[in-house]
């Protein structure tokens, strides 16, 4: 079995866990910024391939004590790096976390990355030449009091950057939010879905990803840039090629309900369009250029879901409160029968929104501290 540490947005923990259960994750342990757990390969490969939520999947490889330089540098020569790469792999190291001694993160990777190269130059006479933008084995090191844990980067580039998105919107959200908030909604392809401010069009392209079982680590298959064990000494073709097949197979070809994104701005609507063709999902989203004053349904029922301008990014806060209102009275005239999330920055703002809500859910969208507000129109 493989010890593995898959890195989330801080609040999705839980629903992260939940997730690498479903792919098939054992021992899952929710804990801060990640969810620990145990797989085989072919877990290891289908996960990085089918979870929409964490942006990593470590490999944990060893804990090795870390008092200071020294004992990290010893600690790091106690691995047998021959199992992870040989030195016609290129290598990159990452450092995070710190203590007193090793509080420089760039200082711990300069370290890690000598008693590596050292230990290859020893015994074979040559050694891995460092590579930090596409390495063959990216090693990660997280220094905890007198503890690194170090790990082997599965994934290689984040897997929220899920490779359709070409074009990126003025404030977009990232594809494993926006595939978070679609599952906190348990929205699962049988009512109607809008976002009726849509910008690059990430909440209604990943819903319909969703709908149709499509694995979101298809697109990085179909481009060159690849997954971090596609370079590792062990990695077995043969059972990704089974792996990708049978995700094929998977898909469905339909979704059977209206899922519409609109947007005030043409511009960033035409991205939407861009973003839709590139994940192959263009046909299962209608796309229209409607202010949110003349947003009308799509159907009697269904979930609404946006992400309004807060005022972090887009616009200024004083002037935004009458929108927030306006949108309030919008989905109580025009929506009933429908449940409305609304994702907020700004706790200010979603007061104005004036109406009573089900549901709150903490959640960061990057660095800011968002609520995720549930409202159900009647
Ligand atoms: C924070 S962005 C949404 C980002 C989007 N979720 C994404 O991932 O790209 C807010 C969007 O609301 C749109 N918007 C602002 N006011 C609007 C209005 N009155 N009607 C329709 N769209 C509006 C903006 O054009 C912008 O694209």
């Amino acid at each position: 079995m493989i010890n593995c540490f898959a890195t989330v947005a801080r609040g999705l923990e839980e629903l992260a866990a939940q997730e690498l259960e479903q792919l098939g994750a054992e021992g899952v342990e929710p804990g801060f910024c990640g969810v620990g757990f145990r797989c085989d390969r072919k877990h290891l490969y289908t996960i990085n391939l089918w979870a929409r939520l964490p942006f990593r999947i470590l490999v944990t490889i060893a804990h090795v004590p870390c008092r200071n330089s020294d004992t990290l540098y010893r600690g790091i020569q106690s691995i047998d790096w021959d199992a992870y790469l040989s030195p016609g792999h290129t290598l990159a190291v990452k450092a995070t976390g710190k203590n007193q001694q090793l509080n420089h993160s760039h200082f711990t990777a300069l370290q890690v990355k000598n008693a590596i190269v050292d230990q290859q130059q020893d015994r074979h006479g040559e050694r891995s030449d460092v590579d930090t933008d596409f390495p063959d084995v990216q090693v990660n090191v997280h220094i905890k009091d007198q503890n690194a844990t170090v790990s082997l980067d599965s994934s290689g580039s984040s897997l929220h950057r899920r490779g359709y998105r070409p074009a990126m919107g003025t404030a977009p959200l990232k594809e494993s939010l926006a595939a978070a908030l679609v599952q906190l909604t348990e929205w699962s392809g049988d009512v109607a879905f809008l976002d009726p401010m849509c910008g690059s069009g990430t909440l209604p392209i990943e819903a319909t990803l969703q709908a149709l079982n499509i694995a979101p680590g298809l697109f990085r298959d179909e481009t060159s840039q690849g997954f971090g064990f596609q370079t590792w000494p062990d990695y077995d073709e043969n059972l990704w090629q089974k792996i990708v097949q049978k995700a094929k197979h998977r898909q469905k070809s339909k979704v059977t309900v209206p899922v519409v994104g609109c947007d005030r701005d043409l511009d960033i609507l035409s991205e939407a369009r861009t973003n839709a063709d590139y994940s192959s999902v263009s046909d299962h989203i209608e796309f229209n250029y409607t202010d949110f004053a003349d947003i009308e349904p799509p159907a009697d029922s269904g979930i609404l879901i946006c992400n309004p301008p807060y005022g972090e990014r887009l616009g200024h806060t004083e002037n935004l409160a009458p929108f927030y209102k306006q949108m309030g009275d919008i989905l109580k005239q025009r929506f009933k029968g429908w449940t409305a999330y609304i994702l907020s920055g700004n706790k200010a703002l979603t007061k104005c929104i004036g109406l009573r809500t089900a549901r709150k859910i903490p959640i960061y969208n990057g660095s800011i501290p968002c609520q995720f507000l549930k409202y159900e129109l009647y």
